[in-house]
């Protein structure tokens, strides 16, 4: 298995993740998570150019182009012959003896690798419960970084109530899930929130909105507030890894009658076409 450090292909035991890396000490870095498939890592233009935003949000000037990186990333998956799974990447600001403000000495720090796994066929089909929490993260959830409290707590609050996703609520209303976009159909209605700062800009919430217009689905780019989640007819997440996965069950009440929705149903179907048609396009 090859870890692609800086520019560099290496082995595991190559890796080398020092003591004074910001990304270590302060999260202070980003990243991206990318599906493959077949070999080919899906969207993978729309997620490097997400990688770029984020780190110039944050100031981290990368020294490599998106094209450079899209042939590395190619290499490494060729390289682990990685038919199905996920590919990590992530950058830190770098190494410098441990002080809030910016080092001028620190390089940036870029890791990549890749984690073979499975569709998550059975949860797609059956669907999920979740459960609604406060939203006690940063403003600049549009900012994939790698500063993840709030979400990590967010997730085990879920888990510990024996559900997969945290739905997120700031101010009263829904804002995303915290690892996946979060959309409900109302009356016909696709709704979701906005993508502003208080969300992150999902790739594949993308790629289901331009699929919903294709299917003519009314779209509502509105917050829910939270007493409206038991009057909804459906609910499903959106991310790389979970894709369109049905929510059916919030706070121990069905959503509708309790299985996954029609409209649910047919975005699911059309992402699964998606990934179809790109998995039979070449490299
Ligand atoms: N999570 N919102 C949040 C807070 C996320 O962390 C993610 C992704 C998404 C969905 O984005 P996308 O469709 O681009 O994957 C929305 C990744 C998969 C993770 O942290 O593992």
């Amino acid at each position: 298995m090859y870890y692609l450090q800086n520019n560099e292909f290496v082995e595991r035991h190559q890796v080398h993740v020092d003591l004074e890396d910001r990304g270590y000490q302060f999260g202070d870095g980003v990243y991206e998570v990318i599906r493959v498939y077949d070999q080919k890592p899906f969207y993978l233009a729309e997620h490097l150019t997400r990688l770029f935003r984020s780190a110039s949000e944050i100031r981290i000037n990368l020294s490599f182009s998106i094209e450079e990186l899209t042939k590395r990333l190619h290499t490494l998956i060729n390289k682990n012959n990685l038919i199905h799974g996920n590919l990590y990447l992530q950058v830190s600001r770098g190494i410098a003896p441990r002080n809030h403000a910016f080092p001028k000495e620190a390089k940036p720090v870029f890791i990549a690798y890749t984690i073979p796994s499975d569709r998550p066929i059975d949860t797609l089909e059956q669907g999920v419960k979740a459960i609604t929490t406060q939203d006690i993260r940063w403003l600049r959830c549009d900012i994939k970084s790698l500063n993840l409290l709030g979400a990590v707590l967010a997730k085990q609050e879920a888990v510990d109530a024996g559900c997969s996703e945290a739905i997120l609520i700031r101010d009263q209303v829904v804002t995303e899930g915290s690892s996946t976009n979060i959309f409900f159909v109302k009356e016909g209605k696709l709704i979701t929130h906005p993508a502003n700062q208080l969300i992150l800009h999902g790739i594949t919430r993308e790629i289901v909105l331009e699929q919903a217009k294709k299917l003519q689905l009314p779209i509502v780019f509105e917050a829910l507030s939270h007493s409206e989640i038991g009057h909804v007819d459906e609910c499903f997440m959106t991310s790389t890894t979970m894709e369109v996965c049905p929510i059916i069950q919030i706070d121990e009440k069905p959503i509708g009658d309790g299985t996954p929705g029609s409209l649910t149903r047919q975005l699911q179907a059309a992402y699964i076409e998606e990934i179809a048609r790109l998995a039979l396009v070449s490299n």
